[in-house]
């Protein structure tokens, strides 16, 4: 049974759009799954020289790998940047992806949450990220796909989700990752 999911977010916003939606995920898993956010904005630009022997490894290449690996599965929220990944995610996913056949992703079953403050709801970033998680041999939830439009009206001043049809879409979204991820973890 999955334990332990890590949140990754795209995005360094304080007061993101990003965050607020990982808040209101967190309230609706089961209080026996335990959530963690893992930080990706201290992690240097990926160089594969920080990873050879004598190389200098920063100190927090190895808390974000470690945390990583901990995880039975992963969840990315993601906003768009330029139809693509915010560098940052990027970065985090680059980073986790080595040293190769030591990757911390691998093979967690994952979810990939969207957002934009337009329409399109970060359809460019949610299938850009995709691909690079097929490569790392990360199993992602098909669907529900899971797109917020306008995510910036979501939200009441308590920043708590503002209506009941995004509560229950989301809701619907966190059980059937729940039920898929548990096909990986004993
Ligand atoms: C550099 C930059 C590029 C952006 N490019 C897009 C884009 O391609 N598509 C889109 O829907 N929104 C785009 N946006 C808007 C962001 O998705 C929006 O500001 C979103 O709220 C950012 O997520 P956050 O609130 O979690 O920080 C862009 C914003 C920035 C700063």
């Amino acid at each position: 049974m999955v334990k332990k999911i890590g949140l990754i977010l795209g995005s360094l916003r304080q007061d993101s759009n990003s965050q607020k939606i990982a808040d209101s995920l967190k309230e609706l898993f089961p209080a026996d799954v335990e959530l963690t956010q893992i930080e990706i904005s201290d992690l240097p630009l990926y160089n594969p020289d920080y990873d050879e022997e004598g190389g200098q490894l920063p100190e927090s290449y190895t808390r974000y790998r470690n945390q990583v690996k901990e995880q039975d599965g992963l969840i990315f929220i993601v906003a768009e940047y330029n139809r693509g990944l915010t560098a940052a995610l990027k970065n985090a996913v680059d980073v986790a992806s080595r040293p190769l056949g030591d990757g911390a992703m691998g093979g967690k079953p994952a979810l990939i949450a969207s957002h934009s403050t337009g329409n399109v709801s970060g359809f460019g970033v949610n299938h850009q990220l995709r691909q690079s998680l097929v490569f790392l041999d990360i199993p992602v939830l098909a669907k529900p796909e899971s797109y917020l439009a306008q995510a910036h009206t979501l939200f009441g001043e308590d920043n708590k989700l503002n209506n009941e049809g995004t509560k229950n879409f989301l809701q619907t979204v966190v059980n059937t990752y729940l039920t898929f991820a548990n096909r990986f973890v004993d």
